[in-house]
């Protein structure tokens, strides 16, 4: 009897070290306050999550006077991420390999050239061994000079990922010139040609969230949109809803942030959505399991099935099903429904009440009043609910024991 329970807690144990295991470039930087500035750009443009992706790289960190003067010079987000770029190397050296490199010199590909945007050679970064130990960096497309210096190894994880600190930014005239923002792109258009296209058609009838969409464009924007089959047999759902509750379900296919495809397989969580508005909480949880990534409500589960686009500040992801937020929807086994004519939602038959989602107050009774099944939503959810709970709090003491465990065990041993 003591056996099983003991064997039981270091399986949870267990569960709650493992994830740990991929690397974190955020977490390793964040213990050396020196390297914040390069720290806080790699999330700032997104390459962090993208490193963490991978393996058998190398990072050169620039301290933060080296920032300082990178940025003293005010470039934008975009031509910031592909100098960093040309900071991340994808190979693995060690402050051992860097000082044993075969007849003294190498090239490393970087993060930039894989970007496919990188001019000629000016994707490599030249390595090479100099008199009393040093070793030099420079971009390949530099006239040959070695601009910067290998100071220090900051993290090694052998074979996995390598933090070393280099003297100064990398000068390179290419990742320096001016990248464009993305143009503004056609999100419909996008959509359209990929699958979404009865998604896109019903987003174009209604202005109201198709502006939602469009005015997060510039500040990072990621929709998942459904297959034209799983759309087009939703539709008699879709038609059932009033007129705010069809534009806050289309709403719910939009985040208000730029989402790589790598972000969203290293994050699992709550998501709030372009629907959010004060109490009207309209999220999902975004869950993955290795290669695959799905995002849940009370009443779906959808799968990622494509990537439409994913340059910042735009993503756009293919799901298989639409995404019923339980502010809509009561909890009920989906009737399978007779599929619908092909052609996208009508038109909204109901004048738009000015309607932005800026006014919660005026949405929220419209809605319970348009949907009677769904007023008394929290009960209903609680009912449907209970084994979600009950898992909860089954895994919180699995967590809390864990973790009891975990702190007990090192005064064990
Ligand atoms: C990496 O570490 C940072 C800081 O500790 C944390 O905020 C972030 O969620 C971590 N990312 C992943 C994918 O675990
Ligand atoms: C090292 O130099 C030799 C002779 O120049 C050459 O044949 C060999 O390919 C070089 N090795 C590497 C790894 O560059
Ligand atoms: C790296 O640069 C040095 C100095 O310009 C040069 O001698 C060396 O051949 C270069 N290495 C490679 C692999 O191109
Ligand atoms: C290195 O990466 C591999 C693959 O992601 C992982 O399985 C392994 O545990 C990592 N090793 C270390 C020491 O973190
Ligand atoms: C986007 O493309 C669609 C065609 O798919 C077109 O009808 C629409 O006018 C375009 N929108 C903008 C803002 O260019
Ligand atoms: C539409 O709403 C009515 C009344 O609530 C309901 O009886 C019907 O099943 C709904 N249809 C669909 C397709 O959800």
């Amino acid at each position: 009897m003591q056996l099983p329970t003991a064997a039981l807690l270091l399986l949870l144990l267990l569960l709650v070290v493992a994830p740990s295991d991929a690397h974190n470039i955020t977490r390793i930087l964040e213990k050396h306050p020196e390297f914040s500035t390069f720290n806080r750009y790699l999330t700032l443009t997104h390459l962090a999550p993208d490193i963490n992706s991978r393996t058998t790289i190398t990072v050169c960190a620039v301290n933060n006077a080296a920032m300082d003067a990178l940025l003293s010079k005010h470039p934008s987000i975009y031509t910031v991420k592909n100098i960093l770029s040309l900071h991340v190397l994808l190979d693995y050296f060690g402050a051992k390999k860097l000082h044993q490199i075969t007849n003294g010199t190498a090239l490393a590909a970087t993060m930039y050239q894989a970007t496919g945007s990188a001019p000629g050679s000016s994707g490599f970064v030249n390595i090479t061994d100099l008199h009393g130990g040093k070793v030099g960096f420079g971009a390949e497309n530099n006239d040959g000079t070695l601009s910067a210096t290998f100071v220090k190894s900051v993290e090694e994880v052998p074979y996995n990922i390598s933090v070393i600190q280099i003297s100064n930014i990398l000068p390179s005239a290419a990742a320096e010139a001016p990248a464009p923002a993305p143009a503004k792109q056609n999100l419909t258009a996008i959509m359209s040609r990929h699958g979404c296209k009865v998604f896109a058609d019903t987003l174009s009838a209604f202005k109201d969230a198709l502006n939602t969409f469009t005015d997060n464009l510039d500040g990072g924007l990621t929709v998942f949109c459904p297959l034209d089959d799983a759309l087009k047999s939703f539709l008699p759902k879709f038609k059932n809803l009033s007129a705010s509750g069809k534009v806050q379900l289309l709403e719910f296919h939009g985040v208000p942030v730029y989402q790589s495809i790598a972000t969203l397989k290293s994050n699992n969580g709550l998501q709030n959505t372009l629907a959010t508005d004060g109490a009207n909480k309209f999220d999902f949880t975004v869950q993955n399991d290795g290669e695959e990534v799905t995002l849940k409500t009370k009443l779906t589960t959808a799968k990622i099935t494509d990537t439409l686009i994913d340059e910042e500040p735009l993503a756009i992801f293919a799901i298989n099903k639409v995404l019923q937020p339980k502010e809509l929807f009561k909890a009920e086994s989906p009737a399978p429904a007779p599929t619908p004519e092909p052609a996208a939602a009508d038109a909204p038959t109901p004048p738009k009440k000015k309607g932005k989602k800026k006014t919660p107050a005026a949405e929220a009774p419209a809605d319970a009043s348009d949907s009677p099944a769904d007023s008394p939503g929290d009960a209903a959810d609680d009912t449907a609910d209970d084994s979600n709970a009950a898992l909860g709090r089954y895994v919180s003491v699995a967590l809390a024991l864990g973790l009891g465990l975990g702190l007990a065990l090192p005064l064990v041993l």
